[in-house]
C-alpha cells in the first residue's frame, strides 16, 4: 500500500461529497445503476470509509449500515488493483469492532466474490439479481482479538 491514498472513516456529513463523486463514476456512469437505487436514506445512518489521494481528490469509499452490511464499495477504474478496495474494507471491519458487531454480511457482485473471500468472507445461499447485476450473498464472523481488520 502507497501512502496515499489514505483512509477516513466519516459520517455521512462529512463524507458525502467525496462518496457521491466516487459513487456517482464508478456505479451510476461506469455500471449504469439508476440514481433512484443508488441513493437511499440508508447513507445518513452508515459508516463511510473514503479513500483520498495526495490533492485530498476521493479515489474510493464503501460504507458500513448499522445492521453490519457492508456496501457501496467502489474504486476508481484508474486506482484498482492498488490494494485501495482492500484498504477500504479493512478500515470498515475495524469499525465494525470497535462497534461490538459480531459478523458482517454484504451482497457482493458475484463477478468480485473472490475479492471479498480474499478478505475472509464465505458466500452463502443463491445467486440472486439487484439493480440489474448477479449478486450473491457473504458474511464474515468477526472475532474479538484481531484489531487489524
Ligand atoms: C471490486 C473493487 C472494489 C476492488 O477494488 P480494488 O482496489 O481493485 O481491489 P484491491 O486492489 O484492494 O484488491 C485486493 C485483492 O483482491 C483481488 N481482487 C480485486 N478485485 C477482484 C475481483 N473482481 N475478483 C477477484 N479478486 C479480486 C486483488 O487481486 C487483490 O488480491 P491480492 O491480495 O492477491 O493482491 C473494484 O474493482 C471496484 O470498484 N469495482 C467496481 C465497483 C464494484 O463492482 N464494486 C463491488 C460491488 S460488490
Amino acid at each position: 500500500m502507497p501512502e496515499f491514498p489514505v483512509i477516513q472513516v466519516l459520517d455521512w456529513n462529512q463524507a458525502e461529497a467525496h462518496a457521491r463523486r466516487v459513487r456517482d463514476a464508478v456505479f451510476i456512469v461506469e455500471q449504469r445503476v439508476p440514481v433512484e437505487l443508488e441513493w437511499d436514506a440508508w447513507d445518513a445512518r452508515c459508516d463511510h470509509a473514503l479513500a483520498l489521494d495526495a490533492q485530498s481528490n476521493p479515489v474510493g469509499t464503501a460504507r458500513l449500515l448499522p445492521d453490519g452490511h457492508l456496501g457501496r464499495m467502489a474504486v476508481l477504474a484508474e486506482w484498482r488493483g492498488q490494494g485501495v478496495g482492500r484498504a477500504l474494507a479493512q478500515a470498515l471491519l475495524a469499525k465494525a469492532r470497535e462497534r461490538g458487531m459480531r459478523r458482517v454480511v454484504l451482497h457482493a457482485q458475484t463477478y468480485a466474490a473472490g475479492f471479498y473471500r480474499k478478505l475472509g468472507f464465505e458466500e452463502f445461499g443463491a445467486e440472486f439479481e439487484e439493480a440489474g447485476i448477479a449478486h450473491i450473498a457473504m458474511s464474515l464472523a468477526l472475532s474479538e482479538q484481531r484489531s487489524d481488520g
